[in-house]
């Protein structure tokens, strides 16, 4: 089995005058955590939307290796990406508010079932074995993100820090193969920030997800990544492991402009180097 989970060759997007992704090549191994910085506009949401099929490339291809083997992913509907094997999570949380944290991930779970209509209305002993085996799934990714205090607990009135979280718990009740997270600390403190850091870690190595992520908060991305792709304007400015990226002259620069970015760059680096 190749260590490439996922292929992406000479992306570009235009919206109309836009080049929002301008030539971007990347591949992303099996069990790694891969991000993608970059300042605002970069392109890096939209890279996102190329995988999840919410928007198809101008030019180039994404190839997936999905359950059955190699495919070209940019050429499968949008449907499909969940079923194999892709979960995401939004920059703006989207979760159903008005109902419990447990319906919102057995909801999340319901993607992956296999039993047909027939034998849901007849509630044979599948559907049965596959209610079971949801609740189990749900059960176990409620334990692994801490959740329990909040299991019965109606969206609509939970921090937004723990909303956040349950984002992410419906994104795995999918048990997905590939997890998609865009700004998983964005609007968190710095303690919830931490958390997310080792949720992450707990994803990758206990799970065995492969995650691909945008992220701006620097400290996250060095704590969690095994590589960053940094992107400006559509384009790729460099790739390698955090620490290598940060130093990139061209990435320092493309932050120039945002102080507060440059100097926590500069910090993160600090660290790293020291
Ligand atoms: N649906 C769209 N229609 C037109 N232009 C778009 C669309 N989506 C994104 N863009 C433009 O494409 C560029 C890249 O946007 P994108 O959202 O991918 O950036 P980003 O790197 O995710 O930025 P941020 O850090 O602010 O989230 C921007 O110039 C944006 O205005
Ligand atoms: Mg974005």
């Amino acid at each position: 089995m190749s260590d490439i989970l996922l292929s992406a060759k000479n992306l570009s997007v235009r919206f109309g005058g836009v080049l929002a992704v301008n030539d971007v090549s990347f591949d992303v191994k099996r069990g790694e955590v891969f991000t993608l910085i970059g300042p605002n506009g970069a392109g890096k949401t939209t890279v996102f939307n190329l995988i999840s099929r919410i928007y198809t490339p101008t030019t180039g291809t994404i190839d997936y290796a999905g359950p059955q083997g190699m495919l070209r992913l940019t050429e499968q509907p949008p449907h499909r990406i969940a079923s194999l094997g892709i979960a995401r999570t939004f920059q703006n949380i989207e979760l159903f508010e008005h109902a419990t944290v447990l319906q919102n991930l057995l909801i999340g779970r319901h993607t992956h079932r296999r039993t047909g209509l027939l034998s849901e209305l007849f509630f044979t002993s599948k559907t049965r074995a596959a209610e079971i085996e949801a609740r189990e799934k749900v059960e176990q990714v409620i334990d692994l993100l801490d959740l329990q205090h909040h299991r019965e607990s109606m969206v609509a009135g939970l921090p937004y820090g723990v909303r956040k979280v349950v984002e992410l718990a419906r994104a795995l009740c999918t048990e997905p193969q590939l997890l998609l997270l865009d700004e998983p600390s964005s609007g968190l403190n710095v303690e919830e920030t931490d958390d997310m850091a080792f949720w992450i870690t707990d994803i990758k190595n206990e799970l065995g997800i492969t995650v691909l992520m945008v992220e701006h908060d620097m400290g996250l991305v060095s704590k969690v990544s095994d590589r960053v792709l940094a992107m400006s304007q559509g384009q790729q400015l460099a790739m390698g492991t955090p620490a290598h990226v940060q130093a990139d002259p061209g990435v320092i620069e493309a932050y120039l402009g945002t102080v507060d970015d440059v100097s926590s760059l500069r910090r993160e680096n600090h660290k790293v180097n020291a």
